[in-house]
């Protein structure tokens, strides 16, 4: 299923990518999948290439990406935007509190950026590198594969607020989580089916220690399996800093599956965010739940479809935005042209790249 089976053959990987495994019906008005096939044709097999690298050291990263993606398109659309930093007019979104000091893969997205200049210059945007590497950390994790909608710009701005605001916290009830998706444009399967990229990744104590201790009338949260509670209570002490991190999927953490909808069943999601799909009463989502727990091609379909529709919001397309030269600035700013050649990718990375593809 996944490349992880296929280290040999990363060239054959790398071409399944090109091709994509579904083909897809509907596309937003101004993406296509071949958007940079003349202008860029190896661009798949170089974004594979560097993340099929970092993931042999880093088993997390694919994780990671997808979540940056995920951050990015909640915010003022998928315009690259999470990953612009402070300088100038820009207050960087990364310090808002769903991101601050837990959104990771920065450092790869540029050396994807780097790799991706050296072959189309000016050519492909952040953004849709952010949406491809998404669906590469999907497929590199055993998960689906899909021809990726491109053509997205690179916004000029970022809202630090609005991604205090727009991105849902781990505490959230469904309601709130259903509110926070309807914003979006995104519907209660839409939810539960993205929700399920909680298949692998971690997640840090702070993040869901309140249903540890005392969580109702002095109480653990009920919803959360005895045997695991006791688990999670060693991971993280009741007065400890929040710091420590632990699996979001407490059976196959590196793996894209949909053992994630299973651990719901037996009360072991790892946030309130995840659990209430499951046991909020008389919930639409219980039955959403059942279904993906039974069928993973079920759950693997509509993470395809939900995932290009999460893709769609808000892109900048045609004349709007730019495409950036190095993801963390706009251009033409003092600060981003002495940072121009400043993709920094090491050599290594430069000559895995070109034996990658
Ligand atoms: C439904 C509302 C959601 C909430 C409340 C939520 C919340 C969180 C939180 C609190 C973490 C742990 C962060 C940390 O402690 O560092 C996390 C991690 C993660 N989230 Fe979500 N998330 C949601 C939806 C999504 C969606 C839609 C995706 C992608 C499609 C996603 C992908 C991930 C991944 C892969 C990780 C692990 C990242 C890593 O290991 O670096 N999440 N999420
Ligand atoms: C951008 O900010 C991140 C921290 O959010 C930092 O790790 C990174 O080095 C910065 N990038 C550049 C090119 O300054
Ligand atoms: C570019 O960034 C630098 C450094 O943060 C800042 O001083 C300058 O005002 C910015 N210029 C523009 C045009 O945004
Ligand atoms: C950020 O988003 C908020 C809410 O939509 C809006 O009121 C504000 O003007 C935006 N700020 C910037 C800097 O774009
Ligand atoms: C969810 O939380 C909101 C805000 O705190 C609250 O108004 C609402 O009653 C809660 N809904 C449920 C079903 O618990
Ligand atoms: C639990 O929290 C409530 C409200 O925050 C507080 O009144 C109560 O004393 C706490 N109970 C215990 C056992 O810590
Ligand atoms: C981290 O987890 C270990 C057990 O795995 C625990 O002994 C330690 O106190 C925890 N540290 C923090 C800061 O929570
Ligand atoms: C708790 O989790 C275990 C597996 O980790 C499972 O066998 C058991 O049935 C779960 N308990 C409940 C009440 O779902």
């Amino acid at each position: 299923m996944g490349c992880m089976r296929l280290v040999v053959v990363g060239v054959w990987c790398a071409l399944v990518l090109h091709a994509g495994f579904f083909s897809v019906s509907s596309y937003a008005d101004d993406l296509d999948p071949d958007f940079y096939s003349d202008s860029c044709p190896d661009l798949p097999g170089v974004v594979f290439g560097v993340i099929f690298q970092a993931a042999l050291s880093d088993p997390r990263i694919g994780a990671s990406l997808i979540r940056l993606h995920f951050h990015d398109c909640f915010v003022q659309g998928c315009d690259g935007s999470v990953l612009l930093n402070n300088s100038g007019t820009i207050v960087s979104e990364q310090d808002a509190l769903p991101n601050r000091n837990s959104i990771r893969g920065l450092d790869i997205v540029n050396d994807i950026k780097t790799a991706v200049e050296l072959l189309c210059p000016a050519t492909v945007s952040c953004a849709d590198i952010l949406a491809l590497a998404a669906q590469v950390a999907s497929f590199l994790g055993g998960g689906p594969s899909w021809s990726v909608p491109l053509g997205r710009r690179d916004s000029l701005t970022a809202n630090q607020s609005l991604a205090n605001q727009n991105l849902p916290a781990p505490f959230f009830n469904l309601t709130q989580l259903k509110d926070s998706f309807a914003v979006q444009g995104l519907d209660t399967t839409d939810l539960v089916t993205l929700s399920g990229a909680h298949t692998f990744g971690r997640a840090h104590c702070g993040t869901f220690v309140n249903r540890l201790y005392n969580f109702s009338d002095g109480n653990p949260d009920p919803t959360l399996n005895t045997t695991y509670l006791q688990q999670l209570q060693i991971i993280c002490p009741q007065n400890g800093d929040g710091s420590n991190l632990t699996n979001l999927d407490l059976t196959t953490h590196d793996q894209f599956d949909n053992n994630y909808y299973t651990n719901l069943q037996q009360l072991n999601g790892l946030l309130n965010s995840d659990q209430v799909l499951f046991s909020t009463p008389g919930a639409d989502t219980i039955d959403i739940v059942n279904s993906f727990s039974s069928d993973q091609d079920l759950f693997f379909d509509n993470f395809v479809a939900s995932m290009i529709k999460m893709g769609n919001i808000g892109v900048l397309t045609g004349n709007q935005g730019e495409i950036r030269s190095q993801c963390n600035f706009v251009n033409g700013n003092s600060s981003s042209s002495r940072l121009a050649g400043g993709n920094v990718a090491s050599e290594d990375t430069k000559q895995n790249l070109v034996s990658s593809i």
